[in-house]
């Protein structure tokens, strides 16, 4: 059963759909529900803020390019007229500024109920190759720039008791996967981050989700469109959206097949592995 004015499975998000309630009479917001993401100015981001605006989320959109969110902002207004959207420039690997940008961000919004931990970046790196600025950059903002802003959301939902962390890492958390060692690494890190932060705050009425995509067609890898079970960002942002209004502790996407094959990635041979060049 899905509720009228809030859009949530209240089977499934009991705990998060009374928490949207006692929104409503302790700090009401101008929107049912309202998003950050960062990293949106591309890819799984863009197509989440479509996504959650045609949901009937108010969105704070960040990320460092700010003419690309300024045009997704109008595209936004285009196809959804009356959606409201603030957004800030905001540079993930300079984690000092990270917390203040995105109180002014959640301030300008009326107040964030979710925020989407997106902002990543990968590349192909080799061991032992003289790669290492390229394997710092991955782990600066993957890892880094991941946490300062899961520190900052987590400080700002504390103070109100109540809130939703979503963290987008990936299934390569879960695999070791050649060329990939800095990337899957900075995965790991982030999902076991995210464990770690659902124990803690799981108590003080803050819900924390971990996403776990495959392969999914955006700018961050040429040619991504050729691995296995590659989907479209939109499909993802669909996906993504739904696991986070179910309020799930962990969603891969696309769900279908790799929530299947994922039981079986301890025991793939490491010569499957070798051929994801
Ligand atoms: N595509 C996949 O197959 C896949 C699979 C698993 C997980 N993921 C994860 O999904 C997330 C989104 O990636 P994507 O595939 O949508 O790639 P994308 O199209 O390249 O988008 C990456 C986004 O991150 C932002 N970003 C990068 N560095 C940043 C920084 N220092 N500060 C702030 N924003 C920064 C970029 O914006 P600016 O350049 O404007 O700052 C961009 O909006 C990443 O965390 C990625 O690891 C992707």
């Amino acid at each position: 059963m899905r509720s009228s004015t809030t859009g949530i499975d209240r089977h499934t998000v009991g705990t998060y759909a009374s928490q949207v309630e006692n929104m409503a009479s302790s700090d009401p917001l101008t929107h049912p529900h309202s998003a950050v993401i960062t990293g949106a100015s591309s890819g799984i981001g863009k197509a989440l803020a479509f996504e959650l605006a045609a949901r009937g989320y108010a969105l704070g959109l960040a990320s460092r390019r700010i003419a690309r969110l300024e045009e997704l902002r109008d595209a936004l207004h285009a196809t959804h007229p009356g959606v409201k959207v603030e957004l800030a420039e905001l540079d993930v690997d300079q984690v000092d500024t990270v917390k203040a940008c995105l109180a002014d961000l959640f301030t300008r919004m009326g107040g964030a109920d979710i925020v989407v931990v997106n902002a990543g970046v990968n590349r192909f790196t080799r061991v032992g190759r003289d790669e290492l600025a390229d394997e710092l950059q991955i782990l600066q903002t993957n890892v880094l720039g991941a946490v300062a802003t899961i520190q900052a959301a987590s400080a700002y939902f504390l103070s109100r008791g109540r809130g939703q962390l979503v963290g987008i890492s990936s299934l390569a958390a879960e695999n070791a996967i050649p060329k990939q060692a800095a990337y899957c690494a900075s995965k790991a890190a982030l999902s076991m981050y995210l464990d770690i932060a659902r124990m803690e705050l799981s108590r003080k009425g803050i819900g924390v989700t971990t996403i776990l995509p495959g392969f999914v067609e955006t700018e961050i890898m040429e040619d991504i469109g050729k691995y296995p079970f590659a989907v479209s960002a939109e499909k993802a942002a669909t996906e993504i959206a739904n696991i986070i209004e179910r309020g799930a502790a962990v969603g891969v996407v696309p769900a279908f097949p790799w929530k299947y094959v994922k039981p079986f990635f301890k025991v793939i041979p490491d010569a499957v592995y070798r051929k994801l060049k």
